[in-house]
Parts: structure tokens; sequence; C-alpha cells
């Protein structure tokens, strides 16, 4: 169902790899709203082709960008705003990759060079997109910019790694550039810390099977799937939320609230010696 949400209002959507991809459902729902859009991703993400099939469906340009080069971030935002003909209104940031977890480096052992990138590629990213559209006064009034994290940023979960302390950092940027951007032109930017999910990201995580299950015992309201998360995004995009900045929100059914749950415990009680 469409509510118009986002009727005229345009933006850039980030990380759309294949139908699983939070980006790509969330790109879909914008659409349904109202929303004119321009996808990107890493060029060697385009080569795979997947991409394509989403801009036919929803009729959105595809401009590559690797959100480690300055140079493609400056090309993706003055392309952007030829296509849209002037200034945007939202950006969702779906981006997020692990060298050491890639590489089967353990996170008592990293490879600083590849942390480096790590970072780059995950958090510093966010940044360096924030202080382009800044750079080129993209953005209209009210913009809404949205990154996506993981609640390892705040607690310890192993299997996570390095990419607990890349949402950390991630996390801090959206406050602190959130701060800036309010000032300048009421720019709202915060993170969605979101339920494990099935996407080619998520099940990178090791153990990641046992993971998306204990979380689905531990929140009250089961895992939030990539298309209510897609739901959420959308209100953030929206002018129902203009007040809304400088936030980590959690779209995780309750997990982040809750100590134990019955079901949890239930699990722990059936190995007790009798
Ligand atoms: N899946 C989960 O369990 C989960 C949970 C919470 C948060 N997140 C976050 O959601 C976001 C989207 O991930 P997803 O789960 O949809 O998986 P995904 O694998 O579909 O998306 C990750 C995207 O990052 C892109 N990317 C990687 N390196 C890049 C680069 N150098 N330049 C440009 N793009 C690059 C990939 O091409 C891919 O499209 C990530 O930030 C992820 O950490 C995922």
């Amino acid at each position: 169902m469409s509510y118009n949400l986002l009727k005229g209002k345009k933006g850039i959507i980030f990380g759309a790899l294949d139908e699983k991809s939070i980006a790509w459902i969330t790109a879909i729902r914008c659409h349904e709203e109202g929303a004119s859009i321009v996808l990107t991703n890493a060029p060697v993400a385009m080569r795979m082709g997947a991409i394509n099939k989403l801009a036919e469906q929803i009729n959105a340009p595809v401009i590559p960008c690797d959100v480690t080069s300055d140079d493609d971030m400056n090309n993706l935002i003055m392309k952007s705003m030829e296509h849209f003909g002037g200034k945007f209104d939202f950006i969702l940031h779906s981006v997020g990759m692990s060298l050491n977890m890639r590489k089967g480096k353990s996170y008592t052992e990293l490879n600083y060079g590849f942390t480096q990138k790590t970072f780059d590629i995950s958090s510093v990213s966010l940044h360096r997109l924030l202080a382009t559209t800044w750079k080129h006064n993209a953005l209209n009034e009210w913009s809404s910019i949205v990154a996506l994290t993981y609640i390892a940023a705040q607690r310890v979960f192993p299997g996570y790694s390095e990419m607990a302390d890349a949402k950390a950092l991630l996390e801090s940027i959206a406050r602190s550039f959130g701060y800036h951007y309010a000032l300048k032109n009421k720019v709202r930017v915060n993170t969605v810390s979101q339920s494990p999910t099935r996407t080619t990201a998520g099940t990178g995580v090791k153990g990641f099977e046992g993971f998306i299950r204990y979380a689905e015992k531990m929140s009250p309201l089961g895992n939030a799937t990539a298309a209510d998360c897609a739901n959420y995004i959308t209100t953030l995009f929206s002018d129902l939320t203009k007040y809304v900045t400088m936030q980590n929100l959690y779209h995780d059914g309750g997990f982040s609230s809750t100590g134990v749950s019955n079901q949890v415990i239930d699990q722990m009680e059936i190995d007790l010696p009798k």
C-alpha cells in the first residue's frame, strides 16, 4: 500500500547488491511512496549486473561509486544533482564490508591494513558522503540521511569482530555530522540498528545462523525483516519525522531492551543435570 509519503522527494540509495539487500527492498519501497531515486554501488558489485534489473523496475539511473574514493563520491553527487535538476532530499547509506572477516582473521589477530580499509568502506564513507553533499550544497532543508548499523556497536557479539568497531565509528559520525548539518540547513542524520537479516553482508558473519535464531528468541516481537526495515527507513525519509536527528534508532523487535527471554531460559534448561 502507498501513502505517498515521499511524493516529490528525490534521493540516492547506496548498497543494492541483490534482491535480499536491505537497500534493494528500500529502493522499491521509496519508489512506491512516490520518490525519484538514483542507485549506486561499487563498480565491482555492479559488474554482477543485478542492479540493472532494479534500476529498470523503479526507473532509476545507476551511477557507480566506490565509497572509499573522493573522486567517485564527487562524481556521484554532481551527476545526481544533474539528474534531479538541483538539490535532493534523502540518502540511504547501506554499505558495509570487513576485510579481516573476509580473509578469516580473528579479532585478536587483525591485519591493521585490512582494518583501515574496513573502516574506510563501512564508516568513514558516511563522513565522505556527508562532506561531499555539504561541499556541493546538494541537500534541501529537512533532508534525511540514514545509515544502517548493528547493536554490536554497543554490546559484544564476538563473531561481528572489527565490524563492531566500524559501526561504533559510523554511529559517532552520524551524531557529529548531524549536529553541523542541522545548524547548516536542518538536514537530519540518523542510524538505524537493524535485527540480523539474511543478506550477503549478514550471512558473512561467523556463526550467523545460530546468531539469528538467538536474536529471534530474544526479541519479543521476533526479528525485524528487511521489508519492515525498508518501511521504517521510508518514514525517516518522510516529513513525519522531521525532528528526529543524531539518533541511533533500534529496529529490532525489542532485542536491545531485553535482558533475557523465557524462550532462551527454556533453551538453557534443556541440558540441566537431573
Ligand atoms: N544483514 C544484517 O544482518 C544487518 C544487520 C544490521 C545492519 N546491517 C547493515 O546493513 C547494511 C546493508 O547490508 P545488507 O545486509 O543489505 O547486505 P548487502 O551485502 O546486500 O549490502 C552491502 C553493500 O555494501 C556494498 N559495498 C561494499 N563495499 C563497497 C564500496 N567500497 N563502495 C560502495 N559500496 C560497497 C556492497 O556492494 C553491497 O551492496 C550494511 O551497513 C550492514 O552492515 C546488516
